[in-house]
């Protein structure tokens, strides 16, 4: 199955044409000269487990195999902090920056301050609105929307569920992410809604991707909708789990599909309790390694054609876009397989039982 999954993302880099070199001798000299040195922000610790247990982990593994410098931070929230991270990595001397923005307008600031002292930059994940990074490295965020769409219809329809009433939760507003989300679980969901074969019930973003939050905004929208809610649109594990914490309250766990997002531990641990519905995997190996490639390319003063662009207004932005996948109990296995989780890491004491039930041996 390891082999399924690394197909799948393959394809998804062959479908954006790879990366070939352009042999583009217009590239900047300045940089060439300079000892390659990537920069890496990460946005925080807490809206998702990924960014310190994924991302840190597979941009080292990259940047170790290509023998290049780095140096890796984490924002923790604190846009005043990006900034000031930022600052000191071009001061340290870094030759590529790339960073998961908090919101478009620091992440820009960051961008353009590169930018102005010659240092190449990369969008890793989160596209900055208005930016001006050289490339754009994630998933083809609209299909992770799309898997989860049509992941929770398919949970309702086994559960039987009739006119069911969908809750939406939301991710952050300041994410591009999360509005591409929205349009593509909008898009397999809205159909559904505007012929009433479901219900549209409460709909709220979560700021800053806050689980905490989260829990806190899905209690009221299960009050406002007086406990009828029968499907939980929630946009990744994080915010899932902050829903199936409610629903535990009210001893509607695994009565009450919810989605989720990123094949962290805990959304995989309560998708094998048959609390959670799905989640999306994405290979963060592959977009680490995508990105490590460009940034290096960049550092030594090349250019790769990624042969595909996304739209940013006018600007169309060199871009890398994955293929996610959506997880279900029997392919939970499949995640571990693929060295993304380990089986001592999600089949913990209270979940042996499941795990030997959805084959993971
Ligand atoms: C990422 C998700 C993550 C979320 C919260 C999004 O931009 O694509 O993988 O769950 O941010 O950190």
């Amino acid at each position: 199955m390891r082999k399924g999954i690394l197909t799948i993302a393959a394809v998804g880099l062959l479908t954006t044409g790879g990366l070939t070199a352009c042999g583009d001798d217009s590239g900047d000299k300045a940089a060439s000269t300079k000892t390659p040195k990537i920069g890496v922000i990460l946005p925080d610790s807490k809206s998702s487990a990924r960014w310190e247990t994924a991302d840190r982990r597979f941009l080292e593994e990259a940047f170790k195999a290509a023998n290049v410098k780095y140096d890796i931070q984490n924002a923790q929230n604190d846009k005043t902090a990006f900034q000031t991270i930022a600052d000191q990595m071009i001061t340290g001397g870094v030759t590529a920056l790339m960073i998961v923005n908090l919101d478009s307008g620091t992440g820009k600031a960051v961008l353009d301050k590169a930018k102005s002292q010659g240092v190449a930059t990369i969008d890793y994940d989160r596209l900055t609105l208005g930016g001006s990074a050289q490339y754009y490295v994630s998933f083809d965020n609209e299909t992770v929307g799309k898997l989860q769409g049509e992941g929770l219809s398919k949970c309702l329809t086994e559960k039987g569920a009739k006119n069911p009433v969908v809750a939406y939760l939301n991710g952050s507003p300041t994410d591009n992410n999360a509005t591409l989300f929205k349009a593509g679980y909008d898009s397999v969901l809205k159909p559904k809604f505007d012929s009433k074969e479901y219900v549209k019930g409460p709909e709220d973003a979560v700021p800053a991707w806050d689980n905490a939050q989260a829990a806190t905004i899905f209690e009221q929208q299960f009050t406002k909708a007086s406990g009828k809610i029968d499907g939980v649109l929630a946009a990744n594990d994080g915010l899932g789990n902050a829903a199936i914490s409610i629903l535990k309250k009210n001893k509607l766990n695994g009565k009450v599909p919810v989605t989720g997002q990123d094949a962290s531990t805990e959304g995989l641990q309560n998708i094998l309790a048959g609390d959670q519905c799905m989640t999306v995997y994405k290979a963060v190996r592959e977009e680490a390694k995508a990105a490590s490639d460009l940034a290096i390319a960049l550092a030594k003063g090349e250019k790769k054609d990624t042969g595909q662009t996304v739209k940013d207004g006018d600007r169309d932005v060199p871009s890398v876009l994955l293929t996610p996948k959506a997880i279900y109990k029997d392919t939970v296995k499949d995640v571990i397989a693929d060295g993304y989780v380990t089986k001592e890491e999600v089949c913990t004491a209270a979940y042996t039982k499941f795990c030997a039930e959805a084959g993971i041996s």
